[in-house]
């Protein structure tokens, strides 16, 4: 994993979403281009990039799959806080997450899975008002979670981060409990077989009405074609040299795996972006996927709710 891999996302750059490539020749005016189009050019190289992936396929693929926590948790102690970048982006990619928006007075709780140090946490807490937001947040490595609780700006009035898998269940939060969760670059760290019941870990917390943010890799993001021998374990999901996993999602499979779980799609975008080094003249395409999917809210009598969300639970699982 390269250093703040996401660094070409749209906390980087104030022209961000602004900057279209009309004139094709103009290419080389600027290190990067917003939403450009994947020539069919483009996405045959990406293929075969792939496909030479698929024939050097890493060969302990069995031992890395088996405790994906302990390559995280060696990831963190080595590397502290001083690797991702705190994702100041939050508000303008999710307006949802602006609550001084909402007229209601009662206090807004949100998850955040896979938090790392905080490089999400903390953001938000900064940037929504603190007297209407509590925000939990959970990883599976321990070292993460310690790290996020020694952060001067940590305070349990606000806060609570915990360790958890959502591979599993938990008893921490109570079901139908939360407004919001967000899931920033961590399911694609979940083996695939396992995401459907991460995702249902998660969605069963989220009260009728509640959403989930998602914001992760895209297919033939430029972070698989990068992908070199031994790293490719199987479709779309590779091991990076750490040990630790990443998944490169289609906007299709997202659409599945958040609705097959009882969820509503409001968004579901790509967000392309052309990296662009003008001084050896190479084009780089970034891919990212935007999801807000929501349990549908049909019926407002607060015990029917109750009754509705569980008994939806029963039947769907
Ligand atoms: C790429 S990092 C992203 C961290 C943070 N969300 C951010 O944006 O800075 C992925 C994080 O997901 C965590 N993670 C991966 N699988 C997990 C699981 N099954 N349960 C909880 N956390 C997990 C990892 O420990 C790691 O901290």
């Amino acid at each position: 994993m390269g250093k703040n891999e996401d660094a070409a996302s749209p906390d980087d750059t104030a022209a961000f979403g602004t900057r279209y490539l009309v004139d094709k020749s103009k290419v080389y005016d600027f290190n990067a281009w917003d939403n450009v189009e994947w020539s069919d050019e483009h996405i045959e190289t990406a293929m075969a990039k792939v496909e030479e992936q698929r024939r050097h396929p890493v060969c302990n693929a069995e031992d890395l799959l088996k405790s994906p926590a302990d390559q995280w948790d060696k990831f963190y102690n080595k590397n502290e806080r001083k690797f991702f970048m705190d994702r100041h982006w939050l508000l303008k990619e999710f307006p949802e997450l602006d609550f001084s928006k909402y007229a209601d007075d009662k206090r807004i709780r949100v998850l955040e899975v896979g938090c790392g140090v905080g490089n999400t946490t903390f953001p938000l807490l900064d940037c929504c008002n603190k007297e209407k937001t509590f925000v939990l947040s959970c990883d599976y490595s321990p070292t993460a979670v310690r790290l996020v609780r020694e952060n001067d700006l940590y305070n349990e009035d606000h806060c609570h981060a915990f360790v958890w898998d959502i591979t599993k269940p938990t008893n921490e939060i109570p079901d139908n409990s939360l407004d919001f969760v967000l899931c920033i670059y961590v399911l694609s760290a979940v083996e695939p077989q396992k995401q459907k019941t991460a995702v249902e870990n998660i969605v069963r917390l989220l009260k009728p009405g509640g959403t989930l943010l998602f914001k992760d890799y895209g297919r033939y993001d430029l972070t698989q074609l990068r992908f070199k021998k031994d790293r490719y374990i199987k479709e779309n999901f590779y091991c990076r040299g750490d040990g630790t996993l990443v998944y490169f999602y289609s906007q299709d499979e997202l659409h599945e795996l958040f609705t097959s779980s009882g969820l509503e799609k409001r968004e579901n975008t790509q967000d392309r972006r052309m990296i662009v080094n003008r001084a050896k003249k190479v084009e780089m395409y970034r891919m990212w996927l935007k999801c807000n999917f929501s349990i549908v809210n049909s019926i407002f009598i607060p015990q029917l709710t109750v009754y509705w969300s569980h008994s939806y639970r029963v039947i769907h699982k």
